[in-house]
């Protein structure tokens, strides 16, 4: 996720756009720039680092004069962070700058397609093949270039675009990322979001896919794809600025919550492409594959319980051992790796201390290295061999959330990988499981929208003692995960186990009022939940079941409430079952008046050992 912004009125435009990309750093923050016209034609400046790296360059905007321009804070997917990947991106010829906040899907193929035709790259993002499209298509006309361009590129995209050619206008248009107008008084705006402009204006406009919106100083006229006039609805903003930079929502964790079905559209969508699994991040030959001798996943806290769905996922699909380790004791077991072993890296920050130490270990023993991160250009990522990377976006509330669902996405997506590379499963399964993998985004929004539900249940239960989650292989998974969001915001004591294990022990723990929370999709071994329902109720356990419709009814005879998530393939059911149990975690916070984005005691990366 990136910010974008845009101007075009009578003040000078650097000191507006940084102003505004200030109010957007939360998406995106690891380079920045602007691109403006004056009289001496279009500048660019832009910079590796935080905001302050660029403001510190232009002194405010002091030092760049100029009336029109458009402005972008970065967060990496295709690049890792560095000045000649910062956006603005500016095509050979200089005649366009534009700033994008997307994924373009189809970069790779559009490159060497231009490349082949002369035309000199010199970034690494996907975001200039669209700066070189439209100085390659662009006859006098830059909606008609614009045209040509969208008509060919595959993805995502809020683009804004300003040409040497119009030196009194800025262009803007967007395909699956927001982008609003703001309408002002002999000025207008385009921004990602309104956090940007709200200082300025409250009169937006939010553009659909593919409209195109050409500002000028005494307004803006808006396009469609076909290129006919559109009529526009103008908005007025209640919002403050801290509800804005949220989104409208009240912590940024429910929105990260929310986001998750894009993020999973943005993680898995351009890796599946005609029926086959392309990880542009991995250089593991079928050879390779088939010489591994065992598989090891290394990772802390929520990304460790990522690490436990892939075991009973991996295994099953591969039928090759896979070791879970949490990354602190890894390097101190001195475990044993040698070439055929291969160790994934699973954080969402790329800078966590101990999984560092556990990659370099790795490393020391000769094993072959394979990190999923959500940050690019971070230390885990730049020290493997292989990196994928989640495009989940910023994740600012400490509890990860979106970023566990696109990491456990991208662990799918490697085990079908290496399955389709192996040729052991028959194409029409594996086709079928492809589908109900790119199928998880619009089970995600079908789940999250029963929130009401879950908020409900939170009302009943905030103020208990201790909260215990059951499950078995892949429900276990799960409920590790649901129990650390339950106690890292709501400070809840709460543990895991897997159903067969209470009655050697735990179950000891269970009084009358306890609540447990029976996490059962798994349909071959759901009988075998039901016996420990049954168990915990029987010593007065209040019993919250989730499942899946089709083991609903009979769920409903012994537990004293359930929600049910969408069916899908038995390894992809943490992706569903987690949903619910995030919310109530978020809930049950929120109702004892937590501080939701920063708990005590925790940071967002923890940078030591
Ligand atoms: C999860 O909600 C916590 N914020 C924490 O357990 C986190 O997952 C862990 O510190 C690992 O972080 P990483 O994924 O950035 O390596």
């Amino acid at each position: 996720m990136c910010g974008i912004v845009g101007y075009i009125g009578e003040e000078q435009a650097a000191p507006v756009l940084l102003g505004g990309l200030k109010k957007l750093e939360y998406r995106g923050y690891d380079s920045a720039g602007v691109a403006v016209h004056n009289s001496s034609g279009l500048h660019v400046v832009k910079a590796k680092g935080r905001l302050a790296v660029l403001d510190g360059i232009l002194e405010g905007g002091a030092t760049l004069p100029g009336t029109v321009g458009i402005g972008h804070t970065r967060w990496a997917t295709h690049g890792a962070p560095s000045d000649v990947n910062s956006h603005p991106q500016v095509s050979d010829g200089g005649l366009f700058a534009v700033v994008h906040n997307g994924i373009i899907e189809n970069y790779l193929y559009l490159k060497n397609h231009l490349k082949r035709r002369g035309v000199a790259f010199v970034s690494d993002t996907d975001t200039e093949v669209v700066a070189q499209m439209l100085e390659y298509y662009y006859k006098g006309d830059v909606l008609q270039a614009i045209r040509q361009v969208t008509d060919r590129v595959e993805g995502s995209y809020a683009l804004g675009i300003i040409c040497a050619h119009c030196p009194e206008k800025v262009f803007a248009v967007r395909k699956d990322s927001p982008l609003i107008v703001g309408l002002g008084q002999g000025e207008n705006f385009i921004a990602s979001d309104v956090t940007a402009i709200l200082g300025h204006t409250r009169r937006i406009c939010r553009l659909k896919d593919r409209e195109i919106a050409v500002l000028e100083r005494g307004g803006a006229r808006f396009f469609d794809a076909e290129l006919d006039p559109v009529e526009k609805q103008e908005e007025l903003v209640e919002w403050d600025v801290a509800a804005a930079e949220k989104g409208g929502y009240e912590h940024f964790m429910m929105k990260e919550i929310c986001e998750q079905p894009e993020a999973l559209g943005k993680t898995i969508s351009p890796r599946i492409r005609e029926g086959r699994v392309v990880l542009d991040g991995i250089r593991l030959s079928k050879e390779e594959i088939e010489g591994l001798s065992r598989i090891y996943i290394v990772a802390c806290g929520t990304s460790y319980h990522v690490g436990a769905v892939a075991k009973y996922a991996m295994e099953k699909l591969l039928r090759l051992p896979i070791e879970v380790d949490v990354a602190s004791e890894f390097r101190y077991r001195e475990p044993i790796l040698d070439s055929r072993t291969l160790v994934i890296i699973i954080s969402q920050s790329g800078e966590t201390a101990d999984t560092l130490a556990a990659l370099r270990e790795a490393k020391r023993q000769g094993a072959r290295t394979l990190s999923i991160v959500n940050v690019v250009g971070s230390t885990i990522a730049s020290e493997s061999d292989d990196v994928l990377y989640t495009w989940a976006g910023p994740e600012i509330a400490v509890a990860s959330t979106k970023a566990y669902s696109t990491q456990l996405a991208m662990i799918y997506l490697i085990a079908l990988y290496m399955v389709q590379e192996l040729g052991t499963m028959p194409q029409q399964e594996l086709a079928g499981l492809l589908a109900q993998l790119e199928n998880l985004p619009r089970l995600a929004e079908r789940c999250l929208a029963e929130k009401k539900e879950i908020q409900y249940f939170a009302s009943r239960y905030f103020n208990a003692g201790d909260i215990y989650f059951i499950g078995r292989n892949v429900d276990y998974a799960a409920s590790l995960e649901a129990s650390l969001k339950l106690k890292e915001i709501s400070y809840i004591h709460s543990e895991a186990y897997t159903g067969g294990e209470l009655k050697h022990g735990p179950i000891s723990l269970i009084e009358e009022g306890t609540l447990v929370v029976a996490i059962c999709t798994c349909r071959r071994l759901f009988e075998k939940m039901m016996a420990n329902i049954r168990e915990v109720k029987a010593r007065g356990a209040v019993v919250l079941g989730i499942t899946t419709p089709q083991l609903a009814e009979a769920l409903a005879q012994e537990a004293d409430c359930l929600f049910a998530v969408p069916d899908t393939a038995e390894f992809m059911l943490p992706s569903m079952s987690i949903l619910p149990l995030q919310l109530f975690a978020y809930y049950v916070a929120s109702m004892k008046g937590c501080d939701i984005d920063k708990p005590r005691n925790l940071a967002k990366s923890v940078t030591v050992e």
